[in-house]
């Protein structure tokens, strides 16, 4: 990873920790890898992504529903759906130090310049190009010399660990020995259903939230009278057991997923693709990332999960690569099939006006709720300067979130805590509870180390009460970006913020 990088991830972790976004789960006991706990900040920030989500999906439409299933399920799910065979990723090991990596995460590197091997390595990266640039960043600092001496004739291959052509052997990224051969790794967490354990009461912790739709879409037809195209929406926990979680929360093993399963005509699941690829991104638009940063990439073959015809994934530039938020894929009919053989229960519609009986095709927008939040934080993360209370411009680390998305929407202070000041801001403070917006009140310090606090949690707008409110009920209301304090009466203070951050 480049350095600056690994700079901005490092400060973006202290800060998450520092403030109350994320913390290591169970970290008084030294943490357990892939886990992670959102705080008082974090869990704000991904009830307002949830929320938008919801809103936006199931409540301002007329085509979609909600659903809520269990995390358990019955074990033949799994089975139908594909994942006990091909729900794996493969598997390396290293022979000496036992390290243990995703194959198509390991590249084995070698520069030429003709003559002589300048350098051979083993690295772990994404793909092809970073594998090359990591291999250069981790060379020491003779071989980097001779890369760049010899870098107008350098022959470069670049092989991943579970393609590697006739007689070449994969080296361990972290000692430099050889790795075992590929093998299959199934991600799904185990466990025991009751008080026997044995393989007859085996279950697993679902890796996607989508087979409880699919197992339900004959009870929500019987019960909603939707009728296609339609959708059923859920949010949830969905978990896998992954070789190597990595960069923060972005592949954690416990996760939560926002998952639609649009359900159509097989002829107008191509159309309907299109629809949710294009309405998909623009979602991720209006929450607040820079479309510059956001991409629409479409799946190479080799790429496709075991159910998809067609795949598109809306990705983030996050600091350490652009990487999937979300995945939209033509399922076909491929799990309500599998489903109605083996439960054999029909999953076929019956369409009244063209009086054609089929196994409707399903699109699915598939989006993680972490991977988010994640975005969220990397795009708001700012350094600028502010000035003090005596005018003095000072460094100032601030989140700037899309004011719907931000954990905190106010923060009141009084100016000193003398005078009735904070009698005063108390009384805002209550208003703005009872208005149902997140608010903070706080008379600790001075005003300016305090308006710095909520610059780091990322708060929109700051309300001062100070020696004038007394005199006239006004309070200065002071906005995070542009740091300009206006003037406004008391009384106007909920219906500022309400208007500005969508609250309320
Ligand atoms: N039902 C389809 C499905 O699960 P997926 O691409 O494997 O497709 C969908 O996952 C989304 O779930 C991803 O786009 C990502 O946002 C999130 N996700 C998947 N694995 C994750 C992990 N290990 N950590 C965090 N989020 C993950």
């Amino acid at each position: 990873m480049a350095k600056e990088t690994n700079d901005l991830m490092e400060k973006l972790v202290g800060l998450c920790k520092r403030r109350g976004f994320i913390f290591q789960s169970s970290e008084i006991y030294g943490g357990i890898g892939g886990f992670w706990d959102y705080g008082p900040l974090g869990v704000e920030l991904k009830r307002n992504i949830k929320n938008a989500w919801w809103s936006d999906i199931v409540r301002k439409r007329d085509d979609m529903v909600g659903l809520d299933c269990s995390i358990i399920m019955n074990p033949k799910v799994w089975e139908a759906s594909g994942h006990i065979a091909g729900f794996t990723d493969p598997l390396v090991d290293c022979r000496k130090c036992k390290g243990r990596f995703r194959a198509d995460k390991v590249f084995y590197v070698v520069a030429s310049n003709g003559d002589n091997v300048l350098l051979t390595a083993g690295v772990e990266a994404d793909d092809e190009s970073a594998a090359r640039q990591t291999a250069i960043d981790s060379a020491n600092s003779k071989t980097r010399r001779r890369l760049d001496q010899h870098a107008d004739n350098l022959a470069w291959e670049i092989h991943r660990a579970d393609k590697l052509p006739e007689g070449a052997t994969a080296h361990c990224p972290n000692c430099g020995s050889d790795l075992t051969d590929a093998r299959k790794f199934n991600m799904m967490f185990k466990t025991f259903v009751g008080a026997m354990e044995d393989s007859s009461s085996e279950a697993h912790l679902r890796p996607e939230t989508a087979q409880g739709i699919f197992a339900n879409y004959r009870n929500v037809l019987d019960t909603s009278r939707m009728k296609l195209p339609f959708g059923i929406a859920q949010i949830g926990k969905a978990f896998r057991n992954e070789i190597n979680p990595r960069n923060y929360t972005f592949r954690s093993r416990e996760f939560e997923q926002m998952e639609i399963e649009f359900f159509c005509n097989p002829k107008d699941a191509p159309k309907w693709y299109e629809y949710w690829r294009d309405e998909r991104f623009r979602w991720y638009v209006d929450l607040g990332l820079t479309s510059s940063k956001l991409h629409l990439r479409d799946h190479e073959s080799e790429e496709l999960a075991h159910y998809a015809q067609t795949c598109a994934d809306v990705e983030y530039e996050f600091p350490f690569g652009t990487s999937e938020l979300e995945g939209i894929a033509n399922r076909t009919d491929f799990d309500l099939s599998q489903h109605q053989k083996f439960s054999g229960r029909d999953m076929t519609y019956f369409d009244d006006e063209t009086k054609e009986r089929f196994i409707p095709y399903v699109i699915e927008p598939s989006g993680g709720v972490d991977r988010t939040a994640l975005a969220l934080l990397c795009e708001g993360y700012c350094e600028d300067e502010a000035p003090d209370e005596h005018g003095v411009p000072q460094k100032r680390t601030v989140m700037k979130f899309a004011p719907r998305m931000a954990p905190i929407k106010v923060a009141v202070f009084p100016l000193v805590k003398k005078d009735q000041m904070p009698e005063v801001a108390r009384k805002i403070y209550a208003a703005a509870q009872t208005a149902g917006i997140a608010c903070f009140y706080d008379e600790k310090g001075a005003v300016g180390r305090r308006y710095r606090r909520q610059d780091e949690a990322g708060t929109p707008f700051c309300v001062t009460v100070d020696g004038q409110t007394l005199q006239d009920q006004t309070v200065t209301i002071r906005d995070r970006d542009t740091l300009v304090q206006e003037r406004i009466g008391t009384e106007r203070v909920i219906e500022y913020v309400t208007e500005r951050t969508g609250s309320g």
